[in-house]
């Protein structure tokens, strides 16, 4: 006779397996969800037990995600971006389509340059408006059009280059190579300090003077934290770097561990990128293997362990305080600064947060010398950065750009400008976080941040939407506002409710008298600007202010032809 299964015993090993790991919440998470299909009662009770967190509270924190199901058979259920990149390419009708399979709608699921992404289990599939799924894998970045030099996306083409013998047989680890045995920790933070790095994440900041503030706190063990998050709809670069080149950001991390002193690091990677997951595991066991990841590196004498931590699909955990609570198994709310993650980061101990490509680009820079980064930017921009460019372009996808380069170029001839017939109408920037560039203004501007900040908007990651004149502005503007009111986290009350009043504006409620509406939308929008705690907040208005900036007459006829 067969033995009846103690399930609670089983769900107790699980948990007791994870509880000595780091960050173990969404490590368990993940494995209930991906052993029954959905976080179940019964896990929710043997986790809370296990990590001793309020089951109130757990619950909370669980259900802030978008992507952990509650349902039996959840974890399988289609999820179809509608995001505002694929909602101009059958995102909807895809969702439609495939409701019978129970289909869900899922916010920007970072691939805007082949749309409808559709996430079954951990398999990715494209689909289209009839819900046809085809299996594909990212698309390889397209042959550099500008032949100008790059430096992330430089040896990103090479065939094996995500084997760590590929890698390494194209410069892969030369520069950790160079820094352990020629160089001092503080000697490489100088050197990242002269090539004038700024991260690619969004906000800029010098990631050697990032180092240096880390490498300078007291406190340990130190932590490096890759942001793979890459929630901002039209982003989808850190993707392909992380499936053709992903040696390149644990790289860049082990270099950062050995100048900061940090021992530990984690790869926070969205939720929507299951088969990255497999190909960062199984890069980060090659690296174990050879002794380029653990204990004594290269026998060097230091000591670096990398684990990847899938998030439950939040954008708002692409904020760097928001992001370390997730990890953490806190509530990911983003957290009041400062202090700041630099001397206040995982676990409150010194931690550098750098975005993916941050990384990677360190593990070119070390291979070459400063100079030669700097040197790439044109007209006194330093380096390169990778932008992402989606919508009503013919040839959409990511393209690696010396800082500095007239936007037109980019948009015209690298990625062939508008389809046929059609003209462009306006370009987003920085995702959607940096609001709209009218067509005048995609002629005078060159892709680096004063020249966008110039315009009134901002260069942020980089990624640029285009429309096109058959698109109905308010229409882009709404869909941008509820990607936004969707994502707000609720903490602080002028985003949380402006953003919601916004949609509403932009749906056709609310004052029918163009003076009033205007007055109405610009002091939300000074409001959130100034009083709501993190970027999202602050950045949202853009989109109405651009709207109302570049589309005066299209906002005129949405408020008074009510
Ligand atoms: C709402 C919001 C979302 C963000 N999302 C991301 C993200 O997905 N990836 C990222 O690297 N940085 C993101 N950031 C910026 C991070 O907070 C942080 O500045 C960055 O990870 C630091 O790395 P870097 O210096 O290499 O850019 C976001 C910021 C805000 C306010
Ligand atoms: S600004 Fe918005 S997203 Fe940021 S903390 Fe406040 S409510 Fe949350």
């Amino acid at each position: 006779m067969t033995q009846p299964v103690d399930q609670e015993l089983i769900d107790q090993q699980l948990v007791d397996q994870w509880r000595s790991h780091p960050a173990p919440l969404l490590g368990l998470l993940h494995a209930f969800h991906d052993r029954d299909g959905y976080v179940s009662e019964t896990a929710m009770r043997a986790i809370s037990g296990g990590l001793r967190q309020p089951l109130a509270d757990l619950f909370g924190t669980v259900t802030f995600y978008h992507h952990f199901s509650r349902e039996a058979g959840g974890l399988n259920k289609p999820r179809v971006c509608t995001g505002p990149v694929c909602s101009l390419n059958g995102g909807i009708e895809c969702l439609a389509a495939l409701a019978g399979k129970g289909a869900i709608s899922m916010p920007c699921a970072g691939r805007c340059d082949e749309p409808v992404p559709v996430l079954i289990g951990h398999e990715q599939w494209v689909g289209n408006a009839r819900g046809e799924l085809t299996r594909k894998s990212t698309p390889l970045p397209p042959a550099n059009p500008g032949k100008t030099e790059e430096c992330v996306f430089s040896q990103i083409r090479q065939p094996g280059r995500n084997t760590l013998n590929g890698y390494r047989e194209t410069g892969g680890y030369e520069g950790l190579t160079r820094a352990v045995k020629e160089m001092t920790p503080e000697s490489v933070i100088e050197y990242i300090k002269a090539s004038k790095l700024a991260g690619r994440g969004g906000a800029a900041f010098p990631t050697g003077q990032k180092w240096q503030a880390v490498a300078d706190a007291s406190g340990h063990p130190k932590s490096i934290v890759c942001n793979a998050d890459e929630g901002e709809p039209g982003c989808f670069k850190d993707r392909a770097i992380m499936d053709y080149d992903p040696f390149a950001v644990i790289e860049g991390m082990t270099l950062a561990a050995f100048a900061t002193g940090a021992t530990r690091g984690f790869i926070y990677l969205r939720y929507e990128y299951p088969e990255t997951n497999i190909s960062l595991e199984k890069a980060i066991a090659e690296a174990y293997a050879a002794n380029l990841l653990g204990k004594n590196i290269a026998g060097a004498g230091f000591n670096f362990d990398l684990y990847v931590r899938r998030g439950g699909g939040a954008y708002i955990c692409g904020e760097e305080g928001s992001l370390l609570n997730s990890l953490e198994g806190k509530h990911p709310f983003p957290r009041n600064r400062p202090p700041f993650p630099v001397t206040h980061g995982f676990e409150n101990l010194p931690t550098v947060v750098n975005n993916v490509e941050t990384l990677a680009a360190v593990s070119q820079i070390m291979r070459h010398k400063p100079e030669w980064y700097v040197n790439l930017g044109l007209n006194g921009q330093a380096g390169t950065k990778v932008v992402s460019l989606s919508g009503d372009i013919l040839r959409p996808g990511n393209y690696e750009v010396p800082f500095g380069l007239p936007l037109r170029t980019l948009i015209y001839e690298w990625a062939g400008g508008p389809l046929a017939g059609r003209n462009i109408q306006a370009v987003t920037m920085a995702g959607l976080s940096g609001g709209f560039l009218s067509h005048d203004d995609i002629e005078s501007a060159t892709v680096d941040e004063p020249s966008i900040r110039s315009k009134g908007s901002m260069l942020g990651a980089a990624g640029m939407i285009v429309y096109d004149d058959s698109r109905d502005m308010i229409h882009a503007a709404h869909e941008a506002m509820e990607f936004f009111a969707h994502e707000s986290c609720g903490k602080c009350f002028p985003c949380r409710i402006g953003t919601q009043r916004l949609v509403e504006r932009l749906n056709g409620d609310g004052p029918t008298d163009m003076k009033v509406w205007l007055n109405e939308v610009n002091d939300l929008s000074e409001t959130m600007k100034s009083v709501s705690a993190c970027g999202l907040g602050m950045a949202a208005p853009l989109v109405v202010e651009s709207l109302i900036k570049h589309f005066p007459e299209q906002v005129a006829a949405h408020v008074e032809k009510r």
